[in-house]
């Protein structure tokens, strides 16, 4: 091999160590087998489509404001007023917060290991983050959409849909949430271990 394709071979290596493990935003697998990829895809207008056909609600939203590290929740709710009173018009939601979690932040296991097996909610999941990332899975229609969400999606999950969530070794996000009531939040697990099937946040 001459010294020039031996380059070329090298970055052409370092590229595919680089980017082999880059899985696109949305991927949509088998829920009979794993390793059946029907689809995937980092379009947004592709993706919306996608989530749309299985009645998830799926959107981009921006802001002009300047948002601090430890910015608080009355200026992050405030950021992204106009979006969160459509929602809250639009679907009645009751009460809102803003959740938190970083690399350090403790127990971050607990909260990890909480939302990670299948479970449906009696409300819809409404979660748009300002930051960070998280990794939500719909079970639907026979199949399993795996969806990374960053800063700037908002993902709604109707409520009943089978579903779970992780976030990781090392979580870290900033997710403004929306609630219908206090009790539509809790999990209802469906003792199924699907989950455990399917690749996770950090693979
Ligand atoms: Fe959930």
């Amino acid at each position: 091999m001459t010294k020039k394709w031996s380059l070329v071979a090298a970055i052409f290596f370092i590229h595919s160590a680089i980017f082999a493990s880059n899985a696109d935003k949305l991927r949509v697998y088998s829920d009979k087998d794993s390793d059946v990829l029907f689809y995937e895809s980092s379009d947004l207008q592709d993706i919306a489509k996608a989530l749309n056909s299985i009645g998830v609600r799926y959107e981009r939203w921006q802001t002009n404001a300047e948002l601090p590290e430890d910015a608080d929740q009355d200026s992050i709710l405030e950021a992204y007023k106009e979006d969160v009173d459509r929602l809250v018009q639009e679907n009645g939601y009751k009460s809102i917060d803003v959740a938190k979690i970083k690399p350090d932040t403790p127990k971050k296991e607990v909260f990890r290991k909480k939302f990670l097996n299948e479970h449906t909610h009696s409300n819809d999941e409404v979660r748009f983050f300002v930051e960070g990332s998280g990794l939500f899975y719909i079970h639907k229609n026979d199949q399993v959409f795996l969806m990374l969400c960053e800063k700037g999606d908002l993902i709604s999950i109707p409520a009943y849909y089978t579903h779970w969530f992780d976030m990781g070794d090392n979580p870290y996000f900033t997710a403004i949430r929306l609630f219908t009531d206090a009790d539509g939040w809790i999990a209802n697990f469906t003792g199924s271990d699907i989950a455990q099937k399917y690749p996770s946040f950090d693979d």
